[in-house]
């Protein structure tokens, strides 16, 4: 028996054969600056990536995206890899710098990528789900005060209306941001992605609401172009006291309301939570909240481990660190299949009807292993019976995401942590699909019979 069949069925505790909802869409998730390469092709300018990239020290291995998988050039082939896997949904994101090279500029060779890559899908058989911002803006719009101008939200709800008026209703789903808070809080509080600043909390207060703003913008840009639905992504972590002191308690009690409801209540409500309100009034103008609350048709929710939070002396009052007692991935994440039950529950009680369709849009592993991946196949089904779990619980989840197709360039740590269900070698770019790329196309073949 494989590997892979011994992993396949350990997957009983997700809904039989048969029994995942109609509709249900098994997918992989990607993001441009990750996969895409070609930094200076068909008139692309840098994002704040590539500068960041170049800083000494910013990323692991001292590399950047400027090759990254070459995704650029191989939309055939990486194509006919989503494909072989039998995916229903293939979701990507939009460099910003090679849609808007400059201000008011649109770049048709920009455009006509993510054409030729929506289309290579379609006739694969495979839904196009385009997320807007996955993180690289230009560095020309940072350069004009990227997330910390309110100008910025409208200068991405440009960006919207050019790729919406595109792409348009050949593509099934769209999403208008992936991960404002980690965008938020990685690359404007701690300094450890792009842009790499480390803005006080009075000041980055300023970039979630304007954050907040552009996701209502594109959102009303896209609402003027295209019927297909829209969500918006986030991601998503249960978050525990270290300790039981009281010090921790309080820290992981803020910690988990700026992740798990700052970016989920202020969008469905049209209200900052109000413990922290006071921080961002002096940035919400009239008519503000209305825009940002404007209803989606879904919430993604990425997920990968559940956070302990202990307090610490300093600017950040918390450090996030992994909790006692589970296997941890090499990126010291832990594995917590039972944290994704939980969020998905949660979600489902703490909303009710406000709440709309939720997708697991980013869940996955980085991993050690060569292409036999026992410890990646293991992960991605315990975290699909958790699937199966909030299902069965009666939340409303209409799709599963698994982050990613292939290694890729891993933000701050370069190619170190490998995700991929496809290994890529760094020296030639080759492709080869691991035992977890087998171990989910049998995963979604079952769950179609
Ligand atoms: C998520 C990001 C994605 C990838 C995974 C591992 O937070 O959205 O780009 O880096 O983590």
């Amino acid at each position: 028996m494989t590997e892979a069949t011994t992993q396949q069925e350990r997957r009983t505790a997700a809904p039989p054969a048969g029994t995942w909802p109609v509709g249900f869409m098994f997918g992989v998730a990607s993001s441009s600056y990750q996969v895409e390469g070609a930094a200076a092709e068909d008139g692309r300018t840098p994002s704040v990536w590539d500068t960041f990239a170049a800083r000494p020290g910013a990323v692991a291995d001292a590399s950047d995206g400027s090759v990254a998988c070459d995704f650029y050039h191989r939309v055939a082939e990486d194509v006919a890899l989503l494909a072989g896997l039998g995916a229903d949904a293939y979701r990507f994101s939009i460099a910003w710098s090679r849609v808007m090279p400059a201000a008011g500029v649109v770049e048709s060779r920009g455009l006509d990528f993510y054409e030729r890559v929506v289309d290579t899908l379609l006739e694969a058989g495979i839904a196009p789900v385009v997320n807007l911002f996955h993180w690289d803006h230009p560095q020309w719009v940072e350069d004009l005060g990227g997330w910390r101008s309110r100008e910025t939200a409208g200068r991405f709800g440009e960006l919207a209306d050019a790729v919406g008026r595109r792409l348009g209703d050949r593509v099934a789903m769209w999403s208008t941001c992936n991960e404002m808070f980690e965008h938020f809080a990685l690359g404007h509080v701690l300094g450890e992605h792009a842009p790499g600043l480390t803005l006080p909390l009075e000041e980055a207060a300023g970039v979630a609401h304007h954050l907040l703003l552009g996701h209502g913008t594109a959102l009303a840009a896209l609402r003027a172009v295209t019927t297909r639905p829209v969500i918006v992504i986030n991601s998503y972590a249960p978050a525990r006291p270290a300790s039981g002191s009281e010090a921790d308690a309080a820290v992981a009690g803020l910690y988990d309301v700026l992740q798990n409801r700052l970016f989920t209540d202020t969008l469905l409500y049209g209200e900052y939570p109000a413990d922290l309100a006071p921080l961002f009034a002096p940035y919400v103008a009239d008519g503000d909240l209305a825009l940002i609350s404007a209803p989606v048709d879904g919430i993604g929710v990425n997920y990968y481990t559940v956070n302990a939070v202990r307090a610490v002396e300093g600017p950040v009052p918390l450090e996030v660190v992994p909790p006692e007692g589970y296997e941890r991935t090499p990126f010291g994440w832990a594995v917590v299949p039972e944290g994704l039950t939980e969020i998905l529950t949660r979600l489902a009680a703490d909303h009710g009807d406000a709440l709309p369709p939720l997708y697991v849009t980013e869940n996955g592993c980085s991993s050690a292993s060569g292409t036999d991946d026992p410890d990646r196949v293991a992960y991605l089904s315990s975290h699909l019976d958790a699937v199966g779990a909030a299902l069965a619980a009666g939340v409303d989840v209409r799709g599963y995401y698994v982050w990613t197709l292939m290694d890729n360039f891993e933000w701050a740590a370069g190619y170190t942590q490998r995700f991929g269900l496809v290994a890529v070698d760094r020296e030639t770019l080759a492709r080869t699909p691991r035992t977890s790329y087998g171990w989910y196309r049998d995963a979604i073949a079952a769950a179609r019979r």
